[in-house]
């Protein structure tokens, strides 16, 4: 299958080694207006395009992969839906679920697959968690801890970056309430503060954030990108090369019969009688043997969805959904209320 990547910035280029590597695609083509893009192209030898209609207009790729910035993924999304070709968007779908919404109808009137690009589904652990989960073998999910503790640099801030959706709950959060929507069930209401005091500017620096989710369970999550630490899953998941692996747990999952920490897989249960004056003991699952770099994977479902062959793991309705519950709390920050966040049934 032959498959076009616009936007070949720092997630994009992933995304190119991602598809030189799998045997049953190609890269077709890269469009992108920046020089670094252009050269990259030439060192591939692959055709290059500054601007999207024009690339479609001399060919006709099975799909394409959009990696560009998040206040441009719907333009750029539109003229492949046009073409009914298949697209993998980045996360988050967009930059507010307004435009995120108008992908998803588009695609629906257009019967063409948008997938959204949060990868972490398809990382193994989350898998063999998500089927611990649903086995029962944990009991009732009580309750959920996410950290996200990272620190970015003054040079990750390029322009659109500094701008509104720069911020860690677009960029980092979104990934860790995708995955709590994924292994834990549909959010009810959510609470937050946020703050700017280090960056200053229009986006957060930090935010903490109180989820209820429908099934009852209680979760609570704390996002920031100006704190040395090494508890956030791009550091202790080891999926990325491009963050050093630190072996710590990020996400703590809770229920009557045993709790989850992850990524390290391990699961708490009582030994004999369930009490706080017995003792408890841990024990790590097998995971199986997989690649331990989920782009892969996500690449393989996108590609058996372009062949009719499987659902998404992570729609568009999926993506449109996880950014409901961002601006969700945006919100609940703003007017220091709590938020239900408005969820399009699939
Ligand atoms: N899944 C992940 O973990 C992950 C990681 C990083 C970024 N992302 C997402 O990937 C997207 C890109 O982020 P990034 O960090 O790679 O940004 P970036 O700034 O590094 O790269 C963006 C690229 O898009 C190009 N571009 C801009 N407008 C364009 C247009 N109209 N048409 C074609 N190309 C255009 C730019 O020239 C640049 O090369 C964002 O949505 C971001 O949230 C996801």
């Amino acid at each position: 299958m032959k498959i076009a990547l616009v936007g070949a910035g720092l997630a994009g280029k992933q995304h190119i080694q991602t598809i030189l590597s799998n045997k049953n695609c190609t890269l077709d083509l890269i469009i992108d207006p920046s020089q670094g893009a252009y050269e990259i192209s030439k060192k591939l030898n692959t055709q290059y395009f500054s601007n999207i209609e024009k690339a479609l207009e001399k060919s006709n790729p099975d799909g394409a992969i959009i990696a560009t910035p998040n206040p441009v993924h719907k333009k750029n999304a539109e003229p492949f839906i046009r073409k009914k070709i298949p697209i993998l968007i980045e996360k988050p779908l967009s930059s507010d679920v307004k435009s995120a919404l108008d992908i998803v109808i588009h695609a629906k009137k257009q019967n063409t697959p948008v997938l959204t690009g949060h990868h972490r589904r398809h990382n193994k652990i989350i898998q063999k968690a998500k089927s611990k989960i649903q086995s029962g073998d944990l009991g009732k999910i009580i309750a959920s801890h996410a950290t996200c503790w990272l620190f970015k640099p003054n040079s990750y801030f390029n322009t659109w970056r500094k701008s509104l959706g720069g911020g860690p709950l677009l960029i980092n959060l979104v990934h860790d309430i995708d995955l709590m929507r994924y292994l834990i069930g549909e959010i009810d209401c959510v609470q937050s503060f946020e703050s700017n005091s280090i960056r200053g500017g229009d986006t957060e620096d930090t935010a903490v954030v109180l989820l209820k989710f429908k099934n009852g369970s209680l979760g609570t999550l704390s996002v920031s990108d100006t704190i040395i630490s090494p508890w956030s899953w791009e550091l202790n998941s080891n999926e990325n090369p491009i963050y050093p692996y630190n072996k710590q747990t990020c996400y703590w999952i809770g229920g009557t019969h045993g709790s989850l920490e992850l990524p390290k897989s391990k699961i708490w249960k009582s030994v004999d009688k369930r009490s706080w004056w017995e003792p408890i003991t841990h024990s790590n699952y097998k995971i199986g043997k997989y690649k331990n770099y989920p782009l892969v994977q996500q690449l393989n479902n996108f590609l058996a969805v372009i062949e009719n062959k499987e659902e998404p793991i992570c729609s568009g309705i999926d993506g449109l959904n996880t950014l409901a519950v961002i601006e969700a709390i945006k919100l609940a920050a703003k007017t220091n209320t709590a938020v239900k966040p408005e969820l399009l049934k699939k």
